[in-house]
């Protein structure tokens, strides 16, 4: 029979990007050698990025979300060089594909991996495992807002900066953490906001919350403020599965939840696009590592199991759960980056992944 063909555009962008784009493909390439012809992943690469705004003076093309619209899914490496501001970078590419193609749903578990040391002593004897659902389409990272209010030159600039928050955007990335503590064992939502002091869009989103947790009686559910939380995540995350946060409050938690569980490098992500209008992007939680980069010894594992994500979305669960698999195996071998207290080189950690496919 023809293979299942899946057409996926890689984006590694900058630094370490390119580095563990890289390694995610090579683990893919080997899921389809050993797939006996039953899938085939369509690779397109696009060169977007810093280096592509040097020459051109932008991040990507004008027309750089039609030549993605008709792929399954959009491997993503890393934006972000020291040559172009950071806002310039991250608004010109990721954010621009995030919120081009409707993605509103960013999904970044917090994994406790085999073999490696987490900075918190009760990993060592607990179960942890929890799941950060980050809404990815307004709140604080609606982009809304001005420059130069106020009197210039004499250092009196003043910005404005407004989140923006809508009862449609709450509910839905709220139901999609309902939808997703319902398939795990720990069935509970737990709800971040800063809402004492947010007094507007953050009370919409916690009267939201509870509304659409009535529909929902078979799952346990918290209100916390992100302050709390964040304590929360050191003193008792086992009380935690799945955790739902605006677009700022979640991108920090999930940094935080990573380095928890070891090493930002680990992290995997996906931005869904749950109605499948559009392509959905995988992508590690990490940035470019200018501060690494260049030299092979990142840790691959964010972009490996941001690759496992991609497969689960691409409607291929046995292989997403051969690659988690394999990555338990390898860091269980002590085949480890330096970031997680290994020796290991970024190509040596890929290279072990791919061997443990079986
Ligand atoms: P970063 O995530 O690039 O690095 C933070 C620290 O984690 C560094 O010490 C780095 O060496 C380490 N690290 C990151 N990934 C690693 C890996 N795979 N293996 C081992 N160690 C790793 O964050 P930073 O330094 O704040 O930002 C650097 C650039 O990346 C900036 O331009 C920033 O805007 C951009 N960035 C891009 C993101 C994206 O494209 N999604 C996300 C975060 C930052
Ligand atoms: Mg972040």
């Amino acid at each position: 029979t023809a293979p299942q063909k899946f057409r996926i555009a890689a984006i590694p962008a900058d630094g370490v990007g390119t580095e563990v784009v890289a390694a995610g493909r090579a683990v893919l390439d080997a899921i389809e050698a050993r797939s006996d012809g039953r899938v085939a992943f369509e690779w397109q690469e696009f060169d977007w990025g810093s280096a592509y705004y040097a020459e051109h003076g932008m991040l990507m093309p004008e027309d750089g979300l039609d030549a993605l619209r008709e792929h399954d899914a959009i491997y993503f490496g890393a934006v972000g060089w020291p040559t172009v501001p950071d806002h310039v970078s991250l608004w010109g590419l990721r954010l621009k594909i995030c919120q081009g193609f409707d993605q509103w749903a960013n999904i970044r578990p917090v994994t406790f991996l085999p073999g490696i040391t987490s900075p918190l002593r009760k990993a060592d004897d607990t179960e942890l495992d929890w799941v950060v659902v980050r809404e990815n389409s307004e709140g604080e990272y609606a982009g809304f807002g001005g420059r130069n209010f106020g009197a210039r030159g004499d250092k009196g600039e003043v910005a404005v900066q407004s989140s923006v928050f809508t009862e449609v955007g709450c509910e839905r990335i709220i139901r999609f953490a309902f939808d997703l503590a319902r398939t795990r064992a720990h069935k509970k939502v737990s709800s971040v906001t800063k809402s004492n002091a947010q007094q507007y869009g953050m009370v919409l989103w916690d009267d939201t919350f509870r509304r659409v947790a009535a529909d929902y009686p078979d799952v346990e559910t918290e209100s916390v403020l992100v302050d709390a939380m964040s304590a929360k995540f050191v003193l008792h995350p086992e009380d935690l599965s799945v955790v739902v946060a605006s677009n700022l409050n979640a991108d920090i938690l999930s940094d935080l939840g990573s380095a928890l569980a070891g090493s930002l490098g680990l992290a995997a992500s996906a931005n869904l696009n749950p109605q499948r209008h559009y392509p959905s992007m995988f992508e590690p939680v990490h940035g470019s590592a200018p501060d690494i980069a260049g030299q092979g010894v990142c840790n691959p594992i964010g972009a490996i199991g941001s690759a496992a994500l991609m497969l689960e979305h691409l409607g291929l669960p046995d292989e997403a759960k051969l690659v988690q698999a394999a990555i338990e195996a390898t860091t269980a071998q002590g085949v480890r980056t330096r970031d997680v207290g290994g020796t290991a080189n970024t190509e040596a950690v890929t290279q072990a992944i791919i061997a443990n496919l079986g």
